[in-house]
């Protein structure tokens, strides 16, 4: 038996004693009554009974046991032609008086806080602050337009709100206040305050009475020390989405998450406290959360907060340079950035141009990666390039090549094995296990392990029906995909109507709910085809109510100002046809995957089920019209 069977076999045979262990990596206040509480499945709880501080665990604790010089974290911006480089002793002031402010605006346990912020050092302060305070955070990521702000405002209910007066995206200046400005005034619920970080060159105007300046705030403020609490207690919500246009707030506990990214950094990307890592994702995502902020604090490791575009910052050797100057070890990105790299530098004359010495290892989430993509980015960096399978619901890589525990041979296309504590099987229609290469819903054998979503947030209900109910005793992940001979996981993409866009998920159904409101449009299908940088690209197409008169192109404009202003310009929606009628079953249901698939230049069966099948071939023929299928 190999050094991962031993691991992988303990941690699904006897699970409490294995995060048990783990746990031991963690500073506890008090340590936990029970690893793992059952009593109530499907929802499992970790560590119950301990009491710890995240917060403490990601800055004081190394503060003092010998890190308080090191940096932890390194703010490159070549937008801004910034690198700052904070220490974890400067880093723990700045999030120790920052929370002495958010405590003065009556922050506490359990409160809620929003973090709509761009990629500057004062978004993870105000995480970490939030954690320090014991308070829930939900940071909002900041290409979402006012309207989805407001969704999340609305459903989170914060006392106060951070953000900056803007972010920098490539060329362009982002204004984040009006944009936050305008979601608190489409929200039913309003915040007490408002704390606004001015950045140099953009300035926002404030209102006296609900807004702060970041700066005025933490002037008059006194740090303030880590608030202990229950590890079952909510560390941060994170909307994610789902398939309506009403987000999902995925609930994330704070012991468990602790143990978990602490153990994921030493046995999946094997890296040990002082290595320089740097995942190049926003902290608006989970991957910034879970790997630009708080694993590699937990680890003691040096963080890269990027502030930069793979390409156009100013050229395809971005990510190289940063490599190169700060000594990164592991990179961790989208395989898009890499599309992105390989489409202006397909030779990689950049790389070339750079001491990689340091770097050890390239790994890749948030989409499938493309074997092309995989074979270019090995070539160019004759590296190990590591694909590796998760979701913002689990906050930590569910399968993956575990580079701190055995090395396996790679294939193309797979994530390789499931890490340690997932329990992935693939399962039929009926729950049956199938065997190898057989394709089917991957699942996880419940309990998941630490870290993993705790519910959604007010919402118990929602999160049995939307993963716990498909089948029982286990997770549903929503993706499809099989495991082969060797145990190797291919994950074949999602079965529900979640696209991924950039390694951004959105949702086609949420782009519909908008597409649906416009006064011309009787019904619509809004579906992702496949894309050459971007994965994948959302596709609508609409019937028009009769007697319409309208100019078809004038309302496929409005369609796009429409999803950019709703959903905002992160769902990359352009593309529109009209149609005289949708594919649809005998019982209504509008036939998305077979429209899907002819985008695609896919193969499809008829479905026996089919109203009336010459509407596929009035749908074949407008995707043509829009250039589909494209490859
Ligand atoms: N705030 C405001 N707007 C934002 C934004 C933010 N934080 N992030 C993106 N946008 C805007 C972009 O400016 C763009 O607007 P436009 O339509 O006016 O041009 C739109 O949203 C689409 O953005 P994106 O899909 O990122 O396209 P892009 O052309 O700007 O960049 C890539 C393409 C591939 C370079 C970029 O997607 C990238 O770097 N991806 C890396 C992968 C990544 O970070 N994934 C996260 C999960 S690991
Ligand atoms: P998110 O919650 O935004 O991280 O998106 C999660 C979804 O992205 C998953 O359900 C998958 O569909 C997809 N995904 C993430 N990583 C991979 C990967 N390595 N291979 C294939 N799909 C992936």
């Amino acid at each position: 038996m190999g050094r991962y069977d031993e691991i992988f076999a303990k941690s699904v045979s006897d699970p409490e004693s294995f995060w048990d262990a783990a746990a031991e990596a963690i500073d506890w206040q008090k340590k936990w009554d029970k690893v793992l509480d059952d009593s109530d499945p499907p929802f499992y709880r970790w560590y119950v009974g301990g009491e710890l501080n995240t917060c403490h665990n990601a800055l004081d604790r190394h503060v003092e046991k010998g890190r308080a010089d090191q940096i932890a974290m390194i703010y490159d911006s070549p937008v801004t032609n910034t690198i700052e480089r904070i220490s974890y002793r400067e880093l723990r002031d700045r999030v120790a008086v920052f929370a002495g402010g958010l405590k003065n605006l009556g922050v506490g346990k359990g409160d809620t806080v929003v973090i709509y912020m761009p990629m500057i050092p004062e978004a993870a302060v105000a995480m970490l602050a939030c954690a320090r305070l014991g308070a829930v955070h939900s940071v909002v990521f900041g290409g979402f337009a006012p309207n989805e702000l407001a969704i999340r405002i609305d459903h989170s209910k914060p006392r106060v709100i951070v953000s900056a007066s803007g972010g920098i995206e490539g060329k362009k200046i982002i204004e984040y206040k009006p944009l936050l400005d305008e979601a608190i005034d489409l929200a039913g619920h309003k915040p007490e305050k408002c704390v606004i970080y001015q950045r140099p060159n953009i300035k926002a105007s404030l209102k006296t009475d609900r807004d702060l300046d970041w700066q005025d705030m933490t002037t008059k403020a006194a740090p303030v020390d880590c608030v202990p609490v229950q590890a079952t207690d909510p560390l941060y919500i994170l909307y994610t989405s789902g398939t309506t246009g009403l987000p999902k707030g995925v609930l994330r506990d704070n012991g468990g998450h602790a143990v978990a990214l602490q153990w994921s950094m030493e046995n999946i990307y094997d890296v040990r406290p002082g290595d320089v890592f740097w995942a190049a994702s926003d902290v608006g995502w989970v991957v910034g959360h879970s790997y630009i902020v708080y694993a590699p604090l937990f680890m003691g490791c040096t963080t890269v907060l990027y502030e930069g575009k793979p390409v156009g910052t100013p050229d395809p050797g971005a990510f190289w340079r940063v490599i190169s100057q700060h000594g990164v070890r592991v990179l961790f990105t989208a395989p898009t950035a890499f599309r992105a790299i390989k489409k202006e530098d397909p030779d990689g004359h950049h790389c070339k141009q750079y001491d990689l010495s340091n770097f050890k290892y390239l790994f890749l989430a948030g989409e499938r990666l493309d074997p092309d993509t995989y074979h270019w980015a090995s070539r160019i960096l004759q590296r190990p390039v590591i694909d590796h399978w998760w979701q913002t619901e689990t906050g930590w890589p569910i399968a993956s090549n575990c580079m701190g525990i055995e090395q396996f041979p790679i294939k193309p296309g797979s994530p390789t094995k499931a890490v340690p504590g997932y329990d992935v099987r693939i399962l039929d229609d009926n729950g049956k296990e199938l065997g190898s290469h057989a394709e089917g819903s991957v699942v996880i054998k419940l309990p998941l392990p630490p870290g993993t979503l705790q519910t959604l947030w007010k919402a118990d209900e929602k999160f049995v029906t939307s993963y716990m109910s498909h089948f029982e005793g286990y997770y549903h992940t929503s993706d499809g995909g099989y495991m082969d001979e060797d145990g190797y996981l291919f994950i074949m993409g999602r079965i529900d109507d979640v696209i991924n866009i950039a390694g951004h998920r959105l949702s086609t159904g949420a782009m519909e709910e908008v597409v649906a409101t416009h006064a011309d449009v009787a019904e619509c299908a809004v579906f992702g085809t496949a894309d050459k940088l971007k994965g994948e690209l959302p596709v609508g197409l609409v019937v028009l109510k009769a007697g319409v008169e309208t100019d078809p192109e004038e309302i496929k404009q409005d369609l796009v100002r429409m999803v950019r202003k709703q959903i905002g310009p992160i769902a990359c929606y352009k593309e529109t046809a009209v149609v005289k009628r949708l594919p649809k079953t005998r019982s209504g249901k509008i036939l998305r995957g077979t429209m899907r698939a002819i985008a695609n230049g896919k193969e499809y069966r008829m479905p026996s089920t089919i109203d009336d099948p010459v509407t596929l071939e009035e749908i074949t023929d407008s995707l043509k019209g829009l250039g589909y299928p494209k490859s």
